[in-house]
């Protein structure tokens, strides 16, 4: 099993990102048997398909490694680095841009979401953002993907590059890609925004009431789930009664995925109870799990070299990972490198 994930250090990480994807990523790193490797990265190349500021990404880079390693990416066991550092992903990008189509492309959801109406202004990267997140798991051969349901689309394009350019390029028998599955956790997979039950919780959204930051105190995190969207009727007893109810099935589903719980078994202990009881009992959970992360997160943000030599480290270890898959590519495209 290899294990292949990365997340954008673009703002803070938040609590969609930790219960969609990053719990799982330390879930997985400690499940892992003999044999098996995780790879996690930060998506630094990927942020800059957005105006964006870079003293800003400088910093929010680090912030990102230090708050994945608070969460329990241990860079002893998994490999933890920054795209900027391992040139391969950039590169396998453009062998593949020649097998990727454009009609494949038009149809991902997040370029629309991204561009919005100013479809002509945007960044090249943004459009060709997925081919790069194809690069980033084909590199490494990697056969489980945990990510959030957003990420799936892109997952199956990965998919789609992987296995057309072993058609094209490889032999059955020896194919240059491995073909990656998403994994998406059933509990968490779309955190919604605090404020609005039909958008994803997500960096981009002005609002900061729209999402619980890792980095957020106690009586901010009290505060923003207090102030969280809801609707008068008290919780039903099943998960039927939530149906219509968007911003009530929110704030049931993180609390089921903070407690390991399901939907069903936050039902049967709040049902019935409106939400003057329930949101101190999620504003509780959510505090508790986010102390030992925020205070190991100030720990580690303080000691900037460990950080570099971790990320350094890190690199140096996916550039080997990744060699063999790269050159396979530039010999199956016939490429003449010496
Ligand atoms: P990014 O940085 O937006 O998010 C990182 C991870 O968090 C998940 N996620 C969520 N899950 C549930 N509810 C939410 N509200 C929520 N918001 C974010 C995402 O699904 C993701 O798993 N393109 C990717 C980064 C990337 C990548 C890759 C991922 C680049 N290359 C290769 C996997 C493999 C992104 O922008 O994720």
């Amino acid at each position: 099993m290899r294990v292949v994930s990365g997340i954008q250090p673009t703002g803070n990480l938040h609590l969609g990102n930790y219960l969609g994807a990053i719990r799982n990523w330390v879930r997985m790193q400690d499940e892992m048997e003999e044999g098996s490797e995780c790879l996690f990265f930060l998506a630094d190349l990927h942020a800059i398909s957005m105006p964006h500021d870079p003293a800003e990404l400088r910093r929010a880079t680090l912030e990102m490694a230090a708050a994945l390693v608070a969460c329990g990416i241990d860079p002893s066991r998994s490999v933890l680095f920054n795209q900027a550092q391992v040139p391969a992903h950039p590169e396998l990008q453009w062998l593949l841009n020649g097998t990727a189509r454009m009609g494949w492309l038009n149809r991902m959801t997040q370029f629309k979401d991204k561009s919005g109406k100013n479809r002509e202004g945007a960044s090249v990267a943004l459009f060709t953002y997925p081919v790069l997140q194809a690069a980033d798991v084909l590199l490494y051969q990697a056969t489980h993907v945990p990510v959030g349901e957003d990420q799936k689309q892109h997952l199956e394009l990965a998919r789609d590059i992987a296995q057309k350019f072993n058609n094209d390029f490889a032999t059955e028998d020896a194919p240059v890609f491995t073909l990656p599955e998403p994994y998406i956790p059933p509990a968490a997979a779309r955190i919604m925004s605090l404020r609005d039950g039909s958008k994803k919780m997500s960096k981009s959204d002005p609002s900061d009431m729209s999402r619980i930051e890792l980095v957020d105190d106690p009586d901010t995190v009290m505060k923003k789930i207090k102030k969280a969207k809801t609707d008068p009727e008290p919780l039903p007893g099943e998960e039927a009664g939530l149906a219509d109810r968007p911003e009530a099935l929110n704030l049931v589903t993180i609390y089921a995925a903070l407690t390991d719980g399901s939907v069903e078994s936050v039902l049967r202990d709040f049902g019935g109870q409106g939400f003057g009881a329930f949101k101190p009992a999620l504003g509780e959970v959510l505090v508790e799990t986010l102390r030992p992360i925020s205070s190991r997160f100030a720990e580690l943000l303080d000691d900037r070299e460990s950080l570099d030599a971790i990320l350094a480290r890190g690199a140096a270890k996916a550039r080997e990972m990744g060699g063999p898959t790269l050159d396979a590519t530039y010999k199956a495209l016939g490429l003449v490198r010496g």
